[in-house]
């Protein structure tokens, strides 16, 4: 905990109806495919960044009551340099940061985690930044992260070679469509291959990366035009395909990665019996092995009940849709 004056962000995670999977743009971390993405109001990732001394020569990262990892804390304070050049200078900074679900198991930790800290951190060192410019800072720690800024369901458009400005923004979706995501949990442990591992072998190695990135932008058409018109069977049908051929094309990676376990699977066959008997709701599997399922509001009763009772699920939790970033400063 500080004792220091600091501001405090809390920011959704969000989830890919369609995925992100591929870079254009390596340095500038640019995506090469667009990704359409729903906000989701119950993971969350609440983060307080506070000026340190100015004797101190390290900032200072503490996650879920613990100091970051070397890994994490090279990541968060790379972001922090990003921040502090944008600002001109500043401080060296305390980041204190707490998820409200399990880290780093394909629940999108790292969209909630760097849009919160792009959030906190930017009203911190004095900057007065709209949420499209906080989405276009949060987006080159980690492109997801760009969605996260915003509430509902958001649009991060593909980039190309070079591009420097590319944020995300809301999409229109029909007011009749009240959707309800279901996460359901196989392992709550860490995955053995990181996102940005997994999508930059998959650019390396696979051989069906090209197809994967050439069909991508018709099919996220598909997805805004299903989600205007509310139309959740074209929306489903679009969400399956689009995780399927991302796992397809990192599954044909050398080595090949594969984030699903035999609990991922079992759930994948419990969507196709609901829908068997008339629930409509579809899956979308990110880099981890837990499935999400998307519904309407008011089948999720019945979706969570077949879900939980599915061997291999540990836990099923249930979310709306989630609002845009908050923030608020909190004083000594
Ligand atoms: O932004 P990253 O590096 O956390 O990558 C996210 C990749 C997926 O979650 C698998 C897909 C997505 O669009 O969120």
């Amino acid at each position: 905990m500080t004792s220091r004056p600091g501001v405090t962000a809390v920011a959704c995670s969000n989830f890919a109806l369609c995925k992100y999977w591929g870079k254009a743009d390596l340095e500038r971390n640019v995506p090469a495919v667009p990704s359409l993405s729903m906000t989701v109001g119950a993971l969350t990732t609440t983060t307080t960044v506070a000026p340190l001394g100015a004797a101190e020569t390290a900032d200072r990262v503490v996650l879920g009551g613990r100091p970051a990892d070397a890994v994490t804390f090279a990541r968060v304070a790379q972001h922090l340099d990003r921040l502090r050049a944008r600002a001109g200078g500043g401080p060296r900074l305390e980041v204190t940061t707490a998820n409200s679900f399990p880290t780093g198991a394909g629940l999108a930790s790292s969209a909630s985690a760097f849009a919160a800290l792009t959030a906190a951190a930017a009203r911190a060192l004095g900057l007065t930044l709209g949420l499209e410019e906080q989405s276009d800072l949060a987006r080159r720690a980690s492109a997801s992260a760009a969605r996260s800024l915003h509430g509902g369901f958001v649009e991060l458009p593909a980039g190309t070679p070079g591009t420097e400005w590319l944020p995300a923004s809301p999409v229109e979706v029909a007011p009749s469509l009240d959707l309800r995501l279901l996460v359901a949990v196989t392992s709550e442990s860490a995955k053995a291959v990181g996102s940005r591992d997994g999508m930059n072998r998959t650019m390396r190695t696979s051989p069906y990366y090209a197809a994967w990135v050439e069909q991508a932008p018709a099919e996220l058409i598909r997805a805004r035009a299903a989600l205007a018109a509310g139309d959740l069977g074209a929306l489903g049908e679009v969400v399956e395909r689009s995780a399927m051929r991302m796992h397809a094309s990192a599954m044909a990676a050398a080595p090949p990665i594969l984030y699903w376990t035999s609990g991922t699977v079992e759930v994948l066959g419990a969507v196709r019996r609901l829908r068997e008997r008339g629930v409509e709701a579809y899956f979308t599997i990110d880099a981890g092995p837990n499935v999400k399922v998307l519904c309407r509001a008011a089948d999720a009763g019945q979706a969570r009940s077949s879900l939980s009772a599915v061997r291999g699920v540990l836990t099923v939790i249930e979310s709306g849709v989630g609002g845009p970033v908050q923030v608020r400063e909190v004083p000594a």
